[in-house]
C-alpha cells in the first residue's frame, strides 16, 4: 500500500521570509496610512498572514478576519464545488479589503470568493496570495501581491496541508508517495 510524505523542500523558510516581508514592503507602499482589512482564508492562509501582518509597519491600520471554505478533503484534485462554511464577523461595505490566500490552483475559491464578497459594496477587493499554480488555472483571477509561481505540483507545508497534515512545517514541500 502506498502512502504520502512530504518530500524535497520546494521552498525553504528563509525564501519565503524574504518574500513575505518583500510583500509587506509592496503593501505598505501601496495602502499608506489607508484603514485594510485582512480576510484570511482558514485554514490555509494562517501561517502567512500571520507573518505578513507582522511585518507591516504601524503606518498601515490593519484589522484581521476569517472566513472558512469547503476544501479538497483528503483529495489532490479540485472539486469544482465552493462554498462557505464560516462567514465573516465584520461588515465590509466600503472597506479595502484583501482576501490573504495560501495558494491559487484552478483559481474557483478565489472566484467564488471575490463575487460573494463584491455584493457586499466593499470599496476595494484586492488579491494576495503566497503560491500561483497557473498550469491548471479554469478562471482567470488576477492576483495583486503573488509571493511564488510553482509549477503544477501539490505543496504541504507553511499552512498547506494534505488531508489535514503538515501545515506545520516551516519550509514548503512537494508531496510525494511511496510506491
Ligand atoms: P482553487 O480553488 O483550485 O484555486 O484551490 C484553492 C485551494 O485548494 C487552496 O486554498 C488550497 O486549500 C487547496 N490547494 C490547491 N493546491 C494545493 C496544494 O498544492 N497543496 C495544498 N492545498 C492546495
Amino acid at each position: 500500500m502506498s502512502s504520502y510524505y512530504p518530500g524535497e523542500i520546494l521552498i525553504s523558510r528563509d525564501k519565503i521570509s524574504c518574500r513575505v516581508r518583500e510583500l509587506a514592503a509592496e503593501i505598505e507602499k501601496d495602502f499608506d496610512g489607508e484603514p485594510l482589512l485582512f480576510i484570511g482564508v482558514l485554514k490555509g492562509s494562517v501561517i502567512f498572514l500571520s507573518d505578513l501582518a507582522r511585518c507591516l509597519n504601524s503606518k498601515v491600520p490593519v484589522e484581521l478576519d476569517f472566513l472558512a471554505v469547503s476544501s479538497y478533503g483528503s483529495s489532490t484534485k479540485s472539486s469544482g464545488v465552493v462554498k462557505i462554511t464560516k462567514d465573516l464577523d465584520e461588515e465590509i461595505t466600503g472597506r479595502r479589503v484583501l482576501i490573504v490566500e495560501d495558494i491559487v490552483d484552478t483559481g474557483l475559491t478565489l472566484h467564488y470568493l471575490t463575487s460573494i464578497l463584491g455584493e457586499r459594496s466593499p470599496k476595494e477587493i484586492r488579491i494576495c496570495s503566497l503560491l500561483d499554480k497557473p498550469e491548471r488555472r479554469q478562471v482567470k483571477i488576477d492576483i495583486n501581491y503573488r509571493g511564488f509561481e510553482i509549477p503544477d505540483e501539490f505543496v504541504v507545508g507553511y499552512g498547506l496541508d494534505f488531508s489535514g497534515r503538515w501545515r506545520n512545517l516551516p519550509d514548503i514541500h512537494v508531496l510525494r508517495t511511496t510506491s
